[in-house]
C-alpha cells in the first residue's frame, strides 16, 4: 500500500494522461481521510477507457444507424387464438402454463429487481423501491413485490430467492428498509442484495469529469445493463448455481403492477419448439401494444433478423407512425422492461472477457464544485452526461429471444413522474382499475362513473389473490359501495 504522499504521484500521471488532473484540484486542502476517499475513488474507475468514450459519448452524440434489413418483431399474442390476427401467431398456451408452473415449483425460477436508478424524475429522498405506492394502503413498492413473493411461495410450495441490485448511492438505505420491515414476512436467507458498478459524470461541454465535492467524484450508477457484470461480481451468479436457479424474472422497481413470477410467460421462454412455440430459453420479453405512435417507449423490432428494442428516440417518424394492412401501429410493440433471462446465458456473457454492452449517453442536470470558486452549483439546464449500459442490448446477444403480448391494464403501471404521465396518480388509478376487474370477473358489483372508470378506490394484496382465478371462492363482499376506499 503506498504512503499517503506517494498515492498523487501514482495518481496523477494517470490523470493528465486522460486530461483528467482537475481532479486533484482540492486535494492538498483535504482532510487525510478525505484525500484517501477520493484517490481511492479514482483508482476505482476505469480510466484508461475514459478518453475514448468521451470523445465518443460526450462530446459528440453517437448517431444510430438503422439496420439494413428491419421488420416489426414476431410477438405471441396475448390471446394465442387471437382471431383479430388471423390466428396466425396460435400457440399453446395451457401448455406453457404447465412448464412455467414445474419450473417455479421445482425452485428453478428467482426474482430480479434493478433498483439501483437515482429516481431522478420522481424527486423521492430514498430509495424508489421505498416509495409509497399502495393504492389504498401506501405500501411501498418493496412490500407489494414481498408479497407477491411470498404469495407464490405459498401457491407452489417452493422457495423463490429474490435477488435485488442496489447501487453505492442507495444500498445501505434499501437494506435498512427491508430489515426495519422483516422483509415482509419473505426469509432473508433468500433475498440477496448486490450493488451494481457505476460511471463518473461528464460535463457535457469540455469533456471533464465533474467533481461531486472536492473529495468525490461525481458518479452515476452505470445503468440496468450494470446488472450483468454485477450479478457476476457480486457472487449472485454463483448463488444461483448453487441453489439450481435456471431461470430470472427480471422487473424494474418502478412498476406496482407487474407480475412478478408469471408462470405463461416462464413457460413461453422456455419453449421446446412445440406448441407452436419456438425454441429459447435465454432471453425473452413482454410487451404492451403501444398506446399511439408518439408513445415514448422502446419498441420490439427485428433487425437483420434479429429480436431487440430500438428506442423511441432512434425511431424515424415515418417508421413510427407506419400501419400494417389492418390499420394497426406496425411498430406496435412496447417494451415494458420485464423480462425472463436464463442463468446460463447470464454467466456466458459475464465470463466471456470480450462481452460489453453499448453505453447510452443522457443529458442531465448533474451538481457539481465549481473548480474557481469551490462552491456546489445546482444547475438549472442540462451540463452533463450520465453514462449507461442497457440490458436490453443483451437480447442482440441471444441465439433465439421471444416477445410474449401482455396487457397494459393488467401489468404496467410505472411511478417514473412527480405527476402527470407516469405518476403515482395515474398508477394508483391503474391499481384500482385492475382491482375491479378482478373483482367483477369474481361476481363483485363494482360501481363506475359515466366515463367507465370504478367510482372507488380499490387495492388487492398479491397475498389475497395473485390472479384473478384466485378470487373465485374468495370471500368478498357482494358490491363495493360508491366512492368508497378499500384494500384486500
Ligand atoms: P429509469 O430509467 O426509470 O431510471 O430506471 P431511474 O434512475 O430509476 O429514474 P430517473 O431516470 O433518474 O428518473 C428503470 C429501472 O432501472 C433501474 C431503476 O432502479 C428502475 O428500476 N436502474 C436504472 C438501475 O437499477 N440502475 C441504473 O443505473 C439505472
Amino acid at each position: 500500500m503506498p504512503s499517503l504522499d506517494q498515492m498523487p504521484s501514482q495518481i496523477k500521471p494517470r490523470l493528465a494522461a486522460i486530461n483528467q488532473q482537475h481532479l486533484l484540484h482540492f486535494y492538498a486542502s483535504l482532510a487525510p481521510a478525505q484525500q484517501i476517499a477520493l484517490i481511492d475513488q479514482i483508482a476505482s474507475l476505469d480510466l484508461e477507457s475514459l478518453p475514448k468514450l468521451i470523445s465518443e459519448y460526450v462530446l459528440t452524440k453517437p448517431q444510430l444507424k438503422l439496420p439494413a434489413k428491419l421488420a416489426p418483431a414476431r410477438v405471441y399474442p396475448n390471446d394465442p387464438t387471437d382471431k383479430a390476427r388471423g390466428g396466425e401467431h396460435a400457440w399453446d398456451q395451457a401448455a406453457a402454463r404447465v412448464r412455467g408452473e414445474a419450473l417455479i415449483r421445482a425452485g428453478k425460477v428467482a426474482a430480479f429487481v434493478v433498483a439501483g436508478g437515482q429516481g431522478s424524475r420522481l424527486g423521492f429522498e430514498g430509495p424508489k423501491g421505498c416509495y409509497p405506492a399502495g393504492s389504498v394502503t401506501n405500501k411501498p413498492l418493496f412490500q407489494i413485490f414481498a408479497e407477491q413473493i411470498l404469495a407464490t411461495q405459498r401457491r407452489y410450495s417452493t422457495i423463490v430467492p429474490w435477488y435485488v441490485m442496489t447501487s453505492p448511492l442507495n444500498h445501505d438505505q434499501t437494506t435498512s428498509f427491508f430489515r426495519q420491515h422483516n422483509y415482509w414476512g419473505l426469509s432473508p436467507e433468500h433475498v440477496r442484495f448486490f450493488q451494481q458498478g457505476v460511471a463518473p459524470s461528464i460535463d457535457m461541454k469540455t469533456g471533464k469529469v465533474l467533481l461531486a465535492a472536492k473529495h468525490e467524484v461525481a458518479t452515476n450508477p452505470d445503468g440496468h445493463g450494470g446488472c450483468v457484470r454485477a450479478l457476476h461480481v457480486s457472487g449472485s451468479l454463483a448463488d444461483m448455481q448453487k441453489r439450481g436457479v435456471e431461470h430470472l424474472c427480471y422487473f424494474q422497481v418502478d412498476n406496482p403492477l407487474v407480475r412478478v413470477i408469471d408462470p405463461i410467460f416462464l413457460g413461453l421462454h422456455v419453449g421446446d419448439g412445440k406448441g407452436g412455440i419456438a425454441t429459447s430459453g435465454e432471453m425473452s420479453s413482454k410487451m404492451v401494444a403501444k398506446a399511439g405512435p408518439e408513445e415514448k417507449v422502446g419498441v420490439f423490432v427485428l433487425a437483420d433478423g434479429k429480436t431487440e428494442v430500438l428506442e423511441y428516440s432512434d425511431m424515424p417518424a415515418d417508421l413510427q407512425n407506419a400501419r400494417d394492412s389492418r390499420g394497426n401501429l406496425l411498430y406496435n410493440a412496447g417494451s415494458i422492461a420485464i423480462h425472463a433471462i436464463s442463468v446460463e446465458f447470464l454467466s456466458r456473457l459475464a465470463t466471456d472477457a470480450r462481452f460489453t454492452l453499448p453505453w447510452h449517453r443522457a443529458e442531465k442536470k448533474i451538481p457539481h464544485v465549481n473548480l474557481e470558486t469551490g462552491e456546489t452549483v445546482s444547475p438549472s439546464a442540462n451540463n452533463g452526461v450520465k453514462l449507461e449500459k442497457f440490458i436490453f442490448d443483451a437480447l442482440a446477444l441471444c441465439k433465439q429471444s421471444l416477445v410474449y403480448e401482455t396487457l397494459r391494464e393488467e401489468e404496467f403501471g410505472p411511478i417514473k413522474n412527480a405527476t402527470g404521465v407516469d405518476s403515482v396518480v395515474t398508477s394508483k388509478a391503474l391499481q384500482t382499475s385492475r382491482a375491479a376487474k378482478w373483482l367483477e370477473a369474481a361476481g363483485v358489483s363494482v360501481p363506475r362513473k359515466t366515463d367507465g372508470a370504478p367510482d372507488c378506490t380499490l387495492e388487492l394484496s398479491a397475498l389475497t389473490a395473485l390472479a384473478p382465478e384466485e378470487l373465485r371462492g374468495a370471500k368478498l363482499p357482494k358490491a363495493i359501495e360508491r366512492g368508497t376506499t378499500i384494500a384486500l
